[in-house]
């Protein structure tokens, strides 16, 4: 029977959700044999949705212009609420990422697991890897120390490739990333 307030249709819409929550993620238990190594595939994509978040923030706030990229950068730490904390974690973040990228390709290469049928998977993740790399390394000149010494076009560039160029490949590239491993489903089943 329906709560009253709440149609048939609308209860029976959040017991499908309940369903699908319950059976996909809260009833889900952890594989005994699961190791640490085997969870930065995982990981490295929510390394990189924090970067995303925390980044679209930053975006906010930051002018990417050499005269006024030092004060934007004084502004979101000392007078936006919390801004401190996410800029931050956005710049300790892809340390952590690359470190967890890195761990994850060499767990596979070392078991030997880029063999057929998973090539595409291979040739995907390396595209990612080097992303990832230059993700660190345009972020690297949008720093306030360094933004200040770049002349306005260099500025654009680099500002351009890192919040819009390099991003959406690296979303390409984890959209096939994730199809080709749904497609063969993974080497050690769960
Ligand atoms: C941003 C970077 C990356 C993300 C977010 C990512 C994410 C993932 C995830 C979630 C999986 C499935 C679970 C797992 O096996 O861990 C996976 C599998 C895989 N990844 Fe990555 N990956 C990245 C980079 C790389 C790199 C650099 C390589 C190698 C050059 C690579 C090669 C593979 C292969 C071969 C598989 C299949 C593993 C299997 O079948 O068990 N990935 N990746």
């Amino acid at each position: 029977m329906s709560k009253p307030g709440v149609s048939g249709n609308e209860s029976q819409n959040t017991g499908i959700l309940k369903e699908i929550i319950e059976t996909n993620i809260t009833r889900k238990l952890i594989p005994k044999g699961l190791s640490w190594l085997g969870c930065m595939g995982g990981l490295s994509l929510l390394a990189f949705l924090i970067q995303l978040g925390t980044g679209i923030f930053l975006m906010f706030y930051f002018i990417p212009s050499p005269n006024e990229a030092a004060a934007s950068f004084q502004r979101v730490s000392h007078s936006v609420p919390y801004g401190w904390l996410i800029q931050r974690i956005h710049s300790v973040g892809p340390h952590i990422m690359i470190g967890m990228v890195f761990s994850h390709m060499l767990r596979i290469y070392f078991k030997g697991i880029y063999r057929h049928p998973r090539e595409l998977h291979w040739v995907s993740g390396a595209n990612l890897l080097i992303l990832t790399l230059l993700m660190y390394y345009t972020g690297s000149f949008l720093k306030a120390n360094t933004a200040a010494e770049l002349s306005k076009f260099q500025l654009t560039c680099f500002y351009t490739l890192h919040i819009a160029g390099i991003p959406l490949a690296m979303m390409l590239f984890m959209g096939m990333h994730f199809f080709m491993v749904r497609k063969t489903g993974i080497y050690e089943q769960l």
